[in-house]
């Protein structure tokens, strides 16, 4: 039988990531991790950001898992691309796939691209997006991590947030949504920005690339293992914005993690 996939985030967001995946590779299995008593990666220095992706990298490697996929922007602007090269299965970020969404969509060449102040600050989208000949702008928007795990993903503080951050922004035709945690709020960053806006996000492409080199089926039946650092009935209720979860969920001692490896 074929070894599951690992995926990580902070929090809920990689969920976004893990559902275009299981709909690309059907027959595989995912172990999902979650870590919930870290949230938020994106106002913590970028040292201690790349060591919580590696801590994770170990635990998931110590499952046996096939491939690692770091469903999170501001792990994959800390840790890649060192992480992918000290981790002998292979390893898939999510900025790589966010910039080549935005590619295939944009005409006019002006993008832009929201994230948390850990990802903007890193300026890798910047950089890979400026390499391609377009034209950015980048906006960090620190609190929509919080809307979506309090669940506030719709409401009236998602708005003026929403407005607050984005309703100045120049003339572009694509955004790209640089935080896993984003398409839970992509209504109201829909409102703000307008219809001549597309509003594109890694998921899809992250789950392309993988299944190009990964068999889709693994012959596993799809199972999903959760496993979190905070508390197991917060993360079931703000996973319910996105669909809930499947499969066990099991807490981890974020204090143990780092002898895991
Ligand atoms: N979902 C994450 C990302 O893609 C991280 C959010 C956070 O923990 O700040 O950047």
């Amino acid at each position: 039988m074929a070894k599951p996939i690992g995926v990580f985030d902070s929090g809920v967001g990689g969920l976004t990531v893990l559902k275009a995946l299981r709909e690309k590779l059907p027959g595989r299995d995912f172990i999902y991790f979650s870590d919930t008593a870290r949230v938020p990666y994106g106002r913590k220095p970028r040292e201690m950001v790349r060591g919580f992706a590696y801590e994770i990298a170990a635990f998931l490697l110590q499952q046996e898992v096939a491939a690692i996929v770091v469903a999170c922007n501001t792990a994959s602007a800390c840790a890649l691309p060192g992480l992918a090269g000290d981790t002998p299965v292979p390893v898939w970020g999510v900025i790589d796939p966010g910039v080549e969404a935005a590619r295939r969509v944009t005409l006019s060449g002006r993008v832009g691209v929201i994230g948390t102040k850990g990802t903007i600050e890193a300026g890798v989208y910047q950089d890979k997006l400026r390499a391609l000949g377009l034209d950015v702008w980048a906006q960090a928007c620190p609190m929509f991590v919080h809307l979506v795990e309090e669940g506030l993903a719709e409401s009236d503080e998602a708005e003026v947030l929403a407005r607050h951050y984005l309703e100045n922004h120049p003339d572009i035709d694509t955004l790209i949504l640089g935080c896993t945690h984003y398409p839970v709020i992509q209504p109201v960053i829909r409102r703000v920005m307008g219809e001549g806006v597309r509003l594109v996000s890694s998921a899809e492409v992250t789950a392309e690339a993988v299944a190009a080199v990964l068999p889709p089926d693994g012959s596993g039946g799809g199972s999903v293992i959760h496993y979190v650092t905070g508390g197991v009935p917060a993360y079931r209720h703000t996973a319910a914005v996105i669909g809930g979860v499947e499969g066990p969920v099991i807490p981890l001692d974020v204090s143990r993690l780092g002898d895991a490896g």
